[in-house]
């Protein structure tokens, strides 16, 4: 954080995984304040993430959450609830929450969609963190691809969801900065429901093809 100005806004990416490393990277790009929110600020996953992304910081998930105005859930479902409390929605309240979780169940070995058609991973979140804007996005590409998407046919289109218009903007505005062709809304956070089986498309090609480096594109757009 050495580097800070007070106008620099701060991203709290709550997960050190692939998916935190990949965004942290990217919204360091655009000049943000990276701080990973964890469970083990001195844990080598953490000091991992901060070797990866130099310039960040860690924190627990609550001081994260107060310190950002942008916040990115990249968490597995299976942690996700947790996280969330020891978040604290208050530190979240009035601010922009990028989930680009999947509520994936690993327990019969290939990954399967643990909850859908009526519930979503991005209702929950919504629900868990009510005064947040939670904004799907990111959930249906690979990590490595989230930043400059470039694809040897050409650029993807990511589709998006959430209730608050002026969130959404922002999202659609950081994917146009990221490098996305386009971000495609979907309508409220109920469309999660849509969007994470299309994930499960992307993951299940993946498997039968054994080839990760796909993505989607929406042909014929309205102008
Ligand atoms: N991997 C991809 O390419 C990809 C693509 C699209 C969407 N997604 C979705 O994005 C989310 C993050 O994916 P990921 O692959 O980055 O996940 P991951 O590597 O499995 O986990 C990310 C981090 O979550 C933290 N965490 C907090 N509470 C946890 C708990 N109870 N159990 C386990 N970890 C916990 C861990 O950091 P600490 O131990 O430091 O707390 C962990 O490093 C998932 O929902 C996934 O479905 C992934």
């Amino acid at each position: 954080m050495s580097n800070a100005t007070s106008s620099q806004q701060t991203v709290a990416i709550l997960g050190n995984g692939v998916v935190g490393i990949a965004l942290a990277k990217g919204f360091l790009e655009q000049g943000y304040r990276v701080v990973f929110g964890t469970r083990d600020v001195a844990g080598s996953k953490t000091r991992e993430a901060l070797a990866a992304v130099p310039g960040a910081s860690a924190a627990s998930f609550a001081d994260a959450a107060k310190a950002c105005q942008v916040a990115v859930l990249a968490l597995p479902w299976g942690g996700l609830q947790q996280a969330l409390e020891a978040v604290g929605p208050v530190h979240l309240a009035g601010k922009l929450v990028i989930d680009p979780s999947n509520p994936l169940d690993f327990s019969t070995g290939q990954p399967s969609l643990a909850l859908g058609h009526s519930d979503s991973a991005g209702e929950l979140v919504q629900r868990l963190l009510p005064g947040a804007k939670v904004v799907k996005a990111f959930n249906t590409i690979t990590a490595g691809h989230m930043v400059r998407p470039q694809l040897p046919d050409g650029t993807p289109d990511m589709f998006i969801a959430g209730n608050d218009a002026q969130a959404k903007a922002e999202v659609s505005a950081l994917l146009k900065a990221f490098g996305w062709r386009t971000a495609i809304d979907m309508g409220d956070i109920q469309a999660s429901r849509l969007l994470e089986p299309l994930a499960m498309v992307w993951i299940s090609y993946g498997f039968r093809n054994n080839h990760w480096t796909h993505g989607f594109s929406l042909l014929g757009q309205k102008a």
